[in-house]
């Protein structure tokens, strides 16, 4: 595929842990090596939508992220790393844009339901922000004029959302220009989002989580708490790595990891757990070198950025500088076609 331009995004949530690498960070970094125009933002404004009171943690979980994007492999030199807050731009694209979609269809948004239902959250109390959520998102990926956005499954709706609104802002406002917006494709991480070692979804919040930069120590100890299969009690009962074949379901973590973090090794390892040959305890000893192994750069990479936070500092600010070139232009682009002023002149 030749390469164009992505746009991606995360809530600032601090630290990360391997399942935001795995699903996604990892993703940014191939393709950033494979030559793709990158533009990856800290989505503080989104953080508000569902925890607008409490806002004391913003500053230090933006730094935290931050320095695991660099920790990943992400270089400031060839990918623009930046706040969305310092852009002021988004939230003049997303007050145009959201004219052009109703409430109605806000409402249908899967990922808005979800939440509704996860948080508990009663319908009647949804902030105005809330409900616009979406459209922020969108906002933030055609600033960019982005191309692809490299997400997650749960995002999908986002984007074909935000094609949506390019469809419908291309059709009303370009019928004598060029169109200013693309419409922009998901770009599906390959590997499936990695579960904790208690088997479920990895998140902070399940306290689950394996974080990006953990130390040996913390690796070794989290891959012996894993679940395995309850059937194979001893060392030498025959186990099942893969999930059952009907469903997909069920299926050993350390395997999975193994197949992650290990693929030549890991259709021997199977094969010796099915025949009764290999014990968890062992097993376990190994992955835990391995994912020790396979994460040591970015655990040295992150006390490289870590010691000097001016560092830090002087990537985002040039990022943010770089992102807002872009949306100034973009900007220009949308008020021309939408036959809005630039400057505070009025003309007759
Ligand atoms: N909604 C995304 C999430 O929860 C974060 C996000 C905000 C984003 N703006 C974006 C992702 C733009 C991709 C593109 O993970």
């Amino acid at each position: 595929m030749k390469p164009g331009r992505i746009l991606s995004g995360m809530r600032p949530t601090g630290r990360l842990h391997l399942g935001n690498h795995v699903g996604a960070l990892e993703n940014w970094v191939r393709l950033q090596d494979e030559g793709w125009a990158n533009f990856h933002m800290v989505a503080d404004w989104h953080m508000l939508t569902t925890g607008h009171e409490d806002t004391s943690r913003l500053q230090s979980d933006t730094y935290e992220m931050v320095v695991d994007w660099l920790a990943a492999g992400l270089d400031p030199k060839r990918s623009v790393i930046f706040v969305q807050s310092a852009v002021k731009e988004h939230a003049e694209l997303h007050l145009l844009f959201s004219m052009l979609v109703t409430k109605a269809r806000l409402e249908r948004v899967p990922t808005l339901k979800e939440q509704i239902r996860d948080l508990h959250l009663d319908e009647q109390t949804i902030s105005y922000g809330h409900l616009g959520y979406s459209v922020l998102q969108a906002a933030d990926i055609l600033l960019y004029k982005a191309t692809h956005v490299p997400v997650g499954e749960d995002q999908v709706p986002h984007v074909e959302l935000t094609r949506e609104i390019a469809r419908r802002f291309n059709f009303l406002y370009c019928r004598d220009r060029e169109p200013v917006f693309p419409e922009p494709e998901a770009q599906l991480t390959q590997f499936p989002r990695l579960r904790g070692n208690d088997g479920n979804r990895m998140s902070k919040s399940a306290g689950n989580a394996l974080m990006l930069a953990a130390s040996p120590e913390e690796i070794t100890a989290y891959v012996r708490a894993a679940y395995t299969d309850p059937k194979k009690a001893r060392a030498n009962d025959p186990g099942r790595p893969e999930p059952d074949e009907r469903d997909g379901h069920g299926g050993c973590v350390v395997w999975e990891y193994h197949r992650k973090f290990n693929p030549e090794g890991a259709a021997e390892i199977a094969r010796q757990c099915r025949a009764g040959e290999l014990g968890c305890v062992p097993d376990k000893q190994h992955l835990a070198r391995v994912l020790s192994e396979a994460l040591a750069p970015i655990r040295e990479r992150r006390q490289r950025w870590a010691a000097d936070p001016d560092a830090v500092r002087d990537v985002v600010a040039d990022g943010n500088r770089r992102a807002r070139a872009v949306a100034e232009r973009t900007m220009d682009d949308v008020r021309a076609a939408m036959g809005l002023r630039s400057t505070a002149e009025v003309t007759p």
